[in-house]
């Protein structure tokens, strides 16, 4: 019998953590049932002393979500750990994700902590936690530059006090495999009760090592793997989902576990979260990337077409790439776009929901024929980014592009109810539109991204835009889809401004002194 892994998803905490990927509560719940439709075990679905919205987030979650289980970080402080018991509460199972740093410079410098009170400190929170849930997962903070000495003490004191899951995170992605590895088999054969926990895994990619990293702790005892969509994440990520699940399906001639995920469901996931964040997928991303499966050369091209195994290790469908193909059209109902959109696992929560997607659905097959899951996944996240334009609205946008002339734009906004119209020239027509927006909102915000990529192919493809706004200190993404790409880029800039004037400053759970 083969051991099966535990998948700890981190897409809503870490992944948010990546400047500008925030979501809204609405999103977080969307994408908590795309990961309970791929058969995630745990979701950890924000840190809810971050603010009320993210508190409000999580219970959303717990409130959502009936197979995984839900969890919240909390720093080692009475404040965090009651709030994420509290958000965690509604779950079918909960869990509370508590954390302190214990190497010597996060100690030192961070902390400002002798390691005899971090020691305390990690098992007054473990008993804490323990009051609101049987399931606590507690992080040796930056432990991939920790004394693994220390790390024995530290972890066989909180399983004594009630920790079921130990994380060793690789906070600053330094390690490398080898000694990642040796860093588990060391712990785990020097920990007092090891075999009372579950050990965990959780890299960080800054050195591009963290998919190796998670399998060579796996191969040394770690039994649950930390790990986000698209390997989201603080700087350079975390280890992806997509990558590490597939690694391990694909050698199953040579690893000795597996994991519960259902496959089919990973480019759905990757699309929708892309789609929410604004992080665009690049084409040559293992697994997600439209590249992912192409073969160009032509001897390959061969070669796949006499036998697929010759170039192919797995196959397109077993990771849901199968879903580009014409799935409803113009004569297409109500019931049929519900039962669609229920089987890609974006379900409409309301009927209301299912009526505002419908009617939009309607319109994108009067202007094109066929309509792929792709789209019906683009305008689900665009149906939930149109939510959130209050402040600002878009009413209409004329273009004006001519040889030899500057173009020109023409927009009319709604703002705080009031309709506004502005004119514009430009070095092309998307900095002319943008300029006539910013003239009416005056936002003083930069521009830091803009990318146009195409939701299916042929020119009648929606165009998915992204923008990425940043304003003291603030970052900020906005997404927009149309089959008309000056629209979806109105749309985008819009909707960053909308998050712009909502969004409050969050705090970081990392980024604060003491514990
Ligand atoms: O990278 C890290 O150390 C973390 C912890 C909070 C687990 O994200
Ligand atoms: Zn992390």
């Amino acid at each position: 019998m083969k051991d099966t892994l535990i998948i700890f998803d981190t897409t809503l905490r870490d992944g948010e953590q990546s400047p500008g990927a925030s979501m809204t509560r609405e999103e977080k719940v969307k994408i908590a049932k795309v990961l309970e439709k791929l058969r995630v075990d745990v979701i950890e679905a924000g840190f809810p002393a971050a603010s009320q919205g993210d508190f409000e987030s999580v219970q959303a979650v717990a409130k959502a979500v009936q197979e995984s289980v839900v969890c919240g970080l909390s720093r080692a402080v009475d404040r965090d750990i009651d709030l994420a018991g509290e958000a965690v509460k509604p779950a079918v199972r909960g869990r509370i994700h508590t954390f302190i740093a214990t190497s010597p410079i996060h100690m030192e410098k961070k902390l400002r902590m002798t390691p005899d009170e971090v020691v305390e400190r990690a098992v007054y929170a473990v008993k804490r936690a323990r009051q609101y849930t049987d399931d606590v997962e507690f992080s040796a903070e930056d432990a991939g530059r920790s004394d693994p000495e220390f790390l024995c003490r530290v972890f066989d004191a909180v399983i004594k006090a009630g920790a079921t899951t130990i994380n060793i995170p690789d906070t600053v992605g330094y390690n490398l495999p080898e000694q990642f590895g040796a860093l588990f088999k060391y712990v785990i054969a020097n920990t007092a009760n090891s075999d009372k926990a579950i050990f965990s895994a959780h890299c960080h990619n800054d050195l591009g090592l963290a998919v190796a990293n998670s399998l060579a702790a796996v191969q040394n005892g770690a039994r649950q793997i930390e790990c986000t969509i698209n390997g989201l994440g603080e700087r350079a990520g975390n280890t992806a989902l997509e990558e590490i699940v597939m690694a391990i399906r694909t050698r199953q001639d040579y690893f000795s576990f597996d994991t519960r995920i259902n496959t089919k469901e990973i480019v759905p996931a990757s699309r929708m979260v892309s789609a929410i964040t604004g992080f665009a997928v690049q084409p040559n991303k293992a697994i997600v990337g439209a590249n992912a499966f192409a073969h160009e050369s032509g001897i390959h091209q061969d070669g796949v077409l006499k036998h697929r195994e010759t170039y192919e290790i797995m196959s397109a469908e077993d990771v849901g790439w199968s879903a580009n193909k014409m799935v409803l059209g113009k004569h297409s109902g109500r019931n049929a776009l519900r039962s669609r959109l229920e089987s890609i696992g974006v379900a409409p929560a309301s009927e209301e929901e299912l009526n505002r997607i419908f009617v939009r659905f309607k319109e994108l097959a009067d202007l094109k024929h066929d309509i792929y899951d792709e789209d019906l996944l683009a305008l689900v996240a665009d149906d939930a980014v149109e939510l959130e334009s209050d402040q600002y609205r878009l009413v209409s946008l004329k273009v004006v592009s001519e040889t030899g002339e500057l173009p020109k734009a023409e927009v009319t906004l709604w703002i705080n109810g009031e309709e506004q119209r502005a004119e514009s020239a430009g070095a092309g027509a998307v900095d002319a539109t943008f300029k006539a927006i910013e003239s009416m909102v005056n936002s003083g915000a930069n521009l830091s991204l803009y990318a146009v990529s195409n939701v299916t192919n042929g020119t009648d493809s929606q165009g998915e835009t992204a923008v990425r706004l940043e304003k003291g200190g603030r970052i900020v993404n906005g997404q927009g889809t149309d089959t008309d790409i000056m629209m979806s880029s109105a749309k985008a800039y819009i909707n960053a401004l909308n998050k712009l004037a909502v969004h409050a400053k969050r705090s970081h759970p990392q980024y604060q002194g003491g514990v």
